[in-house]
């Protein structure tokens, strides 16, 4: 029998994750081209500048059944035009896999939108809990004017598709309207 207590493999504190099972992924700007509305503002922008960095830890091989994934994405605060910086978004590509996300640091707004093209939201902010279900495109969007660090978890079977929201989008925007985040 195993005696030996050892250390965990990855941590998670201070709004940073780290492990020998970490991998750190950089998004640019360049990178959303096309997501957001004002492409002349878009195209005046560094676009080598970052716009969200994701540390991902994964404890098994992706695509592997009954695994999860964790991940701490840190998004910078910015516009493009009227909107604020963004993530890519996407909906799982086993379409079924729900994820939870959670906020460590700064606000925000989660949006969610369904097969029906029902967009909502929800605010962020530290300690703010996530259930995203199956079958539902999710992106969040740093409202603020500091670092938005949110955390998630979801099944290494989900996979992404990116693919469904490159023409459409999600069918609702959150833009800086009269000093405030207003979702139109
Ligand atoms: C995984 C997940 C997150 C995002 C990350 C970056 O299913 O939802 O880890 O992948 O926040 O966002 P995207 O993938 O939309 O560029
Ligand atoms: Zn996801």
């Amino acid at each position: 029998m195993k005696t030996t207590i050892t250390n965990p493999t990855s941590i998670f504190i201070n709004g940073q994750l780290t492990g020998s099972k970490v991998i750190h992924q950089v998004k640019s700007l360049i990178e959303l081209n096309g997501i957001f509305e004002d492409q002349i503002a878009f195209q005046n922008m560094d676009g080598s500048q970052p716009a969200y960095e994701v540390d991902v830890w994964f404890p098994v091989q992706t695509g592997t059944e009954g695994g999860l994934f964790f991940g701490l994405t840190h998004l910078y605060p910015g516009r493009v035009g009227d909107e604020y910086f963004m993530t890519k978004g996407h909906l799982h590509a086993k379409e079924n896999r729900a994820e939870y996300y959670w906020g460590v640091e700064g606000e925000g707004i989660l949006l969610l939108m369904d097969k029906k093209r029902n967009t909502w939201a929800e605010y962020m902010f530290p300690g703010s809990l996530h259930y995203i279900p199956g079958f539902i495109a999710h992106r969040v969007v740093n409202t603020g004017s500091f670092i938005l660090k949110f955390g998630a978890c979801w099944p290494s079977d989900s996979g992404y598709n990116y693919d469904i929201l490159i023409n459409e989008g999600f069918s609702k925007r959150v833009k800086h309207i009269d000093n405030k985040p207003l979702l139109i």
